[in-house]
């Protein structure tokens, strides 16, 4: 069952919420009589079968979205797709994936032992998008898979929800320029992610983001409580190319520093 594309951001937003309440000052700051359209709101998993990028991405199918670009991570060990609507004004999508066949045995066992605990056809249901973890690691576990990847360890205690949400500078009313909107978040105390400089790209590759560090939030694993990153918030502002159409793609050397916005220090 399908609800419609808004119900489905609504109901992505409330439970971004429900981890992310910096995002919810941050909406009220710059959303003060403006608008706030999202640019894009992303999305993380598993490369494995039952939930992987595919999975996730035919809930956006089904409500009219189509795919427009694929990225590889070397890295960090991550491809990602992103997907568009023919209605502008509804957020793009980007979904990554991590390729757990290329961590450690030890790794990739906590990560299939995570992904054996979803319910086969689980990820079926539109609600699949925002249902959290179906799983409980230790935090030995969890630290375990932190030294090898962040995105990993942040999967083991998050599981699925909207990974962060995206402001659109371009549907601004207030606010022109991305450097303006760090300003404004810097002055009002909000921390920005700075790997790579507080705007990663800029005109000459059409597209410059920024974006906050997560939120730290108690998480209750298997064993005990532990404080750790969850979500945040990314700003992005997007320029015209030479044939005068506005880019709508991802930057992959921005969107690797944006992926540290979960990083505990950077
Ligand atoms: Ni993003």
């Amino acid at each position: 069952m399908h609800t419609n594309i808004d119900t489905l951001f609504e109901n992505l937003w409330q439970n971004y919420l429900s981890v992310t309440p910096s995002a919810e000052k941050v909406h009220r700051l710059l959303g003060e009589g403006d608008t706030l359209i999202n640019d894009h709101v992303a999305f993380r998993t598993f490369n494995i079968e039952k939930v992987n990028l595919d999975k996730l991405a035919a809930h956006f199918l089904a409500l009219g979205y189509e795919e427009k670009g694929q990225y590889d991570f070397e890295q960090k060990k991550l491809k990602a797709k992103h997907f568009e609507h023919a209605d502008t004004t509804k957020p793009k999508v980007f979904i990554s994936e991590l390729l757990v066949e290329a961590f450690s045995e030890t790794t990739q066992n906590i990560i299939r032992n995570m992904v054996a605990q979803v319910a086969d056809n689980a990820s079926q249901q539109e609600s699949f998008l925002y249902s959290g973890p179906h799983w409980q690691v230790t935090t030995e576990e969890y630290e375990t898979l932190l030294a090898e990847s962040e995105y990993a360890a942040w999967m083991a205690a998050w599981g699925y929800r909207a990974n962060h949400f995206t402001v659109s500078i371009n549907h601004m009313q207030h606010y022109h320029e991305l450097a303006a909107v760090n300003q404004a978040l810097k002055d009002a105390g909000f921390v920005l992610n700075t790997s790579g400089g507080e705007i990663k790209g800029g005109q000459e590759v059409f597209l410059a983001q920024s974006s906050t560090m997560a939120d730290k939030i108690d998480v209750q694993f298997k064993d005990a409580v532990k404080t750790i990153p969850s979500c945040f918030y990314e700003f992005a502002q997007r320029y015209e190319l030479p044939n005068g159409k506005i880019y709508t793609g991802f930057v992959a050397a921005s969107a690797d520093k944006i992926f540290e916005s979960t990083n505990v220090a950077n």
